[in-house]
């Protein structure tokens, strides 16, 4: 029985540099595995073909609009007769946050699974198919850091820095589409989306240089316009009085994080911030940049265990 992490995702620089011929826009973004994740483990069952999907913990998008059935229908597409199995997904990152979840746990279903059926994909053909899953997918199944263009699916790994990164998350309530947030961003006049511009260079040098003072100064992503949501200006602030060194908001948000200078500090902020909290809905994390997903194998003797 295989027993897989799905690290969620960040991003601590996003940018649009224009639209694509096909719809989707072109990014330039940092993305940053972190420490909060899902846990999926692949169980055998029921007859050849047989494909089930059980979620635990938090609340996630029920039958075939789950992205983990997708991924895995995908890879089954023009393979017959593969062995039965049921996805167990324990849910603890936040839906629709801008943290990437569902399409951690689609890599992971692609990963895992690769293995489970014995497909013997390449990492390449891997990656074709999550990006036929969704933009995020493909930096999912690498993890850690990396430099992301094009619509998500040209990922670029940066070295992992030596010395860790500390964040606080904040999710305030409420949730608007990746596509509506897009589409909200195209009617925006420049004006608006100017100031929320991150500088990309600097942010890449300040992460080889371990700087977390000057990535502070280049943090932006310019969906946080687009999606012009009250609360995320409320629970950046927060975070600031809280003390972070910069906040800014992850993918299409609404989640918000703020850096800190080392664990100690990121400690502080999280339990100022937490004082301050508007009601409990709000959802607090202390995390850390992570180098890429782990994956175990449950030892023998699990109950599930059946190969
Ligand atoms: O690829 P994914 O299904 O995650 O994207 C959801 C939506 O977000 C797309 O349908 C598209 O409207 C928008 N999007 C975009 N440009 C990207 C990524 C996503 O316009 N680079």
């Amino acid at each position: 029985m295989h027993s897989l992490t799905a690290l969620a995702k960040l991003n601590l620089t996003l940018d649009v540099l224009g639209i694509r011929p096909d719809g989707y826009h072109e990014l330039e973004s940092v993305f940053g595995s972190v420490t909060v994740a899902d846990r999926l483990r692949l169980v055998p069952d029921g007859p050849r073909g047989h494909l089930g999907l059980v979620v635990r913990g938090l609340p996630a998008p029920p039958g075939p609009a789950n992205l983990c059935l997708e991924a895995a229908r995908r890879l089954a597409e023009g393979r017959p007769g593969l062995p039965g199995v049921t996805l167990v997904l324990e849910k603890r990152i936040p839906l629709a946050s801008g943290l990437g979840g569902g399409s951690a746990d689609a890599a992971a279903v692609l990963e895992g699974l690769n293995r489970f059926w014995r497909l013997g994909l390449s990492r390449a053909e891997l990656l074709a198919v999550a990006a036929g899953v969704g933009s995020d997918v493909p930096f999912c199944l690498e993890g850690g850091l990396a430099l992301v263009g094009g619509r998500g699916d040209r990922v670029r790994p940066i070295p992992f820095p030596a010395h860790p990164l500390w964040l606080v998350l904040l999710r305030p309530p409420g949730t608007k589409t990746t596509a509506g947030v897009y589409a909200a961003y195209d009617r925006l006049p420049p004006g608006t989306v100017r100031p929320h511009r991150p500088e990309t260079g600097r942010a890449l040098r300040a992460l080889a240089a371990g700087d977390w003072e000057t990535l502070a100064t280049a943090l932006g992503n310019v969906l946080e316009p687009a999606l012009a949501e009250p609360r995320v200006s409320v629970a950046r602030g927060l975070l600031e009085r809280a003390g972070a060194l910069a906040t800014a908001m992850t993918g299409s948000g609404p989640t918000v994080f703020g850096i800190a200078r080392d664990r100690d500090h990121a400690r502080e902020v999280a339990a100022r911030a937490a004082a301050g909290l508007p009601c409990r809905s709000w959802w607090l994390y202390l995390a850390r940049l992570a180098p890429g997903r782990k994956e175990s194998i449950v030892p023998p003797g699990n109950t599930d265990q059946a190969t």
